[in-house]
């Protein structure tokens, strides 16, 4: 941590007396920050404005999370002085609320997040409903003290030292391609029966290849694909959903086994909480044998003390290595250009080893410009655990008091033209263009400087990233080696909900690459009817 960056701590109070304590400055209207960055309030009620939403969530506005966002920086742009990129909601008798778009800040208290006194905390509040679902002491909910052992205790595994030994890393990346080329090769072989251009959604079918990546090549689990993509890919769907939903509805906290079945919904969300529980099981079940990377994993903690993290590592890496290559390859359909660049590039490589990897070029620049544009994670958040000052490197400060709830909100901060836009980068803050990174060398700047926090940053950096960004890398080349894809819808909207999608699940007509390779085996259903290529057991 930078030297200046040393929290001041202030020992955190009771939370009634400090409800009570900020009470009369709440009614004054006075900010609770102090320093040179001032952000600006904003109000809770705007009426007549044409703002996207109320500044918060609620049972209405909670599916679009990235218009409440956007709330907070309505009309920001007008404003010239420095604060426009950092806004607060200050509602009497509630915690202050600080959402920042400014990636020094961003940055900043990125860094003093951690288990030291005084560093800020994740915040729990936005993954309460993550909580009751996969469990409270687990690397991703878990702060302080607990938070370290978890992550002393369930890291090793994923790290790049252990995923990128030589000697290991082949027959790992093997199992992970030999998955993706028989899924892929199904799809080829369907478009060369029929021998026209096959209109298809991939997020779906990621999301089944990323499930069995996980499960199947590095748990060592026994499941057939059919059951992946037909009954665990929707299980967990569904309990994705019920997170979103619980986390702004259920305030008194109820765990859903505790819920009685009274709507069809609940009924659901109770089945498919116990085929993660299922799942849970199967991937745990190899660790006695050492299968997969459980080899890699020495510690002698007991499968319970697992159970929570395994949960996180499903639903979580799930959902964020399926909106990285679903944001990839819907960016690649926008832009044939990239495609075509990629695919001369991705022609000479058959196995994606650590080397092979960092020599694409052009694949590394794709995916590192969708992460800056569409982050999958598009808000960090924080929590302050005593009165603190933040500085900058550019020694900007601001005092943040105890317990202040903070938005890092990556999402606006990346596709903002003060930060990423033509001056800089020599581009559009808001467009996919690879070729910023070059511009950005060529201009003396390194990915360094420019953090996209697409991975997070500090001490609380995604554990995940070496696998993850060896699944997205291999299912996004596989595709643009075998396939030329367009999208079908010209805008490529966002959703999110636990994380960002594309909101048309990447709509695309396919067309073989290479109109000379042939089917490899028959799809073609009994009925004439072209299966869905990548539903084998259906
Ligand atoms: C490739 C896609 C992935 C992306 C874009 C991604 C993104 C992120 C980000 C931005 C954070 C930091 C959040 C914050 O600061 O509040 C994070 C944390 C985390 N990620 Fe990932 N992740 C990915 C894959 C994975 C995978 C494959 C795993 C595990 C198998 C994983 C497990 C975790 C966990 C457990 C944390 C919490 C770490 C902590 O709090 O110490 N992620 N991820």
């Amino acid at each position: 941590m930078a030297a200046q960056n040393k929290p001041e701590v202030v020992k955190s109070s009771n939370p009634q007396l400090a409800r009570f304590r900020r009470l009369p400055r709440q009614l004054r209207r006075r900010s609770p920050f102090s320093g040179s960055i001032e952000p600006k309030r904003v109000p809770l009620i705007a009426l007549g404005s044409s703002r996207p939403t109320l500044p918060f969530p609620h049972p209405w506005n909670y599916g679009k999370p990235i218009e409440i966002l956007e709330t907070f920086f309505h009309n920001a742009d007008l404003d010239e002085s420095s604060s426009r990129h950092n806004r607060y909601l200050d509602v009497p008798g509630f915690t202050p609320v600080l959402v920042t778009r400014d990636p020094a800040l961003i940055r900043a208290i990125s860094m003093m997040t951690g288990d030291k006194p005084g560093m800020f905390d994740r915040d729990t509040l936005p993954s309460s409903g993550i909580a009751r679902a996969t469990g409270a002491d687990t690397l991703l909910y878990a702060n302080g003290a607990k938070w370290k052992r978890q992550k002393k205790l369930s890291t090793p595994p994923f790290a790049r030292t252990s995923l990128f030994v030589p000697e290991r890393f082949h027959e790992f990346e093997e199992t992970f391609r030999a998955t993706v080329r028989k899924r892929l090769g199904a799809v080829r072989d369907t478009v060369a029966i029929k021998g026209e251009p096959l209109r298809v959604e991939l997020e779906p079918e990621i999301k089944a290849i990323m499930l069995e990546m996980l499960v199947v090549n590095f748990f060592g689990a026994e499941v057939s694909y059919d059951e992946i993509r037909n009954r665990y890919v929707p299980a967990l769907d569904t309990v994705i959903n019920h997170i979103v939903r619980d986390t702004v509805v259920n305030k008194l906290g109820i765990p859903l086994y505790r819920v009685p079945s009274l709507t069809n919904g609940i009924a659901e969300a109770k089945e498919a909480q116990r085929d993660f529980e299922r799942l849970t099981d199967l991937v745990i079940a190899p660790r006695v044998t050492g299968k997969g990377q459980w080899g890699q994993f020495k510690s002698d903690a007991p499968d319970d003390l697992l159970r929570g993290n395994i949960r996180v590592f499903l639903a979580g890496a799930l959902e964020a290595t399926t909106s990285y290559a679903s944001w990839a390859l819907s960016h690649l359909a926008h832009s044939p250009e990239w495609q075509d660049r990629i695919a001369d590039e991705v022609a000479g490589i058959d196995s994606y080893s650590p080397e092979s990897l960092a020599s694409a070029e052009c694949l590394n620049l794709a995916l590192m410009e969708t992460l800056r544009l569409t982050p999958s994670l598009y808000f960090h958040p924080r929590r302050a655990t005593s009165e603190t000052l933040v500085t900058t490197h550019a020694e900007q400060t601001i005092k943040i008091p105890d317990r202040t709830h903070i938005l890092l909100d990556v999402w606006h901060a990346n596709r903002h033209e003060d930060h990423w836009g033509e001056e800089i980068t020599g581009h559009r803050a808001d467009r996919f263009e690879p070729d910023r990174w070059n511009e950005l060398e060529r201009r003396g700047r390194s990915a360094k400087d420019m953090l996209h926090f697409g991975f997070g940053h500090g001490p609380r950096f995604c554990p995940g990233k070496s696998l993850g960004q060896l699944e997205v890398a291999l299912v996004v080349g596989s595709c643009v080696k075998l396939f030329r894809f367009a999208a079908v819808n010209s805008h490529n909207q966002a959703r999110a909900g636990v994380s960002t999608k594309p909101a048309d699940g990447v709509r695309v007509d396919i067309h073989l690459r290479d109109r000379r390779d042939g089917p490899v085996s028959q799809t073609k259903s009994g009925s004439g009817r072209m299966k869905c290529p990548f539903n084998h057991g259906a």
